[in-house]
């Protein structure tokens, strides 16, 4: 597959089957996860990797009952990391930060694919309830969850918007 191949047919997945990924898949994943661009490169971002059966099931929990989470063999936990406060401010806080993480996740989305995994980017969930399951220090927040597994379906992909529509050329 070709970048733009990964790009275009990675798919949400929210059914896993019950196996094991593979530790050197892991290891790729974490690869992933650092490499992506950050701001300043101060990497202000930590990620749990959580393959605890009841603490995932509390996540499933926190994220509004989406039961699929614990399903998954693994889920993500990615924060931003408010240290980051001191070199760019506000700025550094409400958006840079944000911003390293969902970096690293789309790479780790894509790495998955590549690998035949599915994932699924959670972003409904109650904030301070993650906090209090993974026991986060106050300087970090967590803004994304990520079930991880390998795909136990295979769903159509939902319609995007036209070239023209999500983009205005300037010459
Ligand atoms: C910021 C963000 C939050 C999301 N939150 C959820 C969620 O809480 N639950 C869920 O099932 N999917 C969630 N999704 C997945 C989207 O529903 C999905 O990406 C979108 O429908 C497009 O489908 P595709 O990923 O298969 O291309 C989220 C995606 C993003 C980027």
């Amino acid at each position: 597959m070709n970048l733009l191949d990964i790009i275009k047919n990675r798919r949400s997945i929210r059914k896993f089957e019950d196996k094991k990924i593979p530790e050197e898949v892991i290891d790729k994943l974490a690869e992933a996860l650092i490499w992506a661009p950050s701001a300043g490169n101060l990497q202000s971002r930590k990620f749990y990797f959580v393959f605890n059966q009841e603490i995932k099931k509390e996540l499933a929990k926190a994220a509004l009952f989406q039961d699929f989470i614990a399903q998954a063999p693994l889920v993500i936990v990615g924060c931003t990391d408010n240290k980051i406060e001191k070199r760019y401010g506000e700025r550094g806080k409400n958006l840079y930060s944000i911003c390293d993480v969902a970096a690293s996740i789309q790479n780790m989305l894509l790495l998955t694919h590549e690998q035949g995994l599915g994932t699924c980017w959670i972003g409904a969930f109650k904030e301070k309830e993650i906090s209090k399951i993974l026991n986060l220090p106050e300087n970090l927040i967590p803004i994304a969850l990520v079930s991880v597994g390998f795909p136990g379906e295979e769903p159509l992909a939902p319609p995007r918007v036209s070239k023209s529509e999500a983009i205005e050329i300037v010459e």
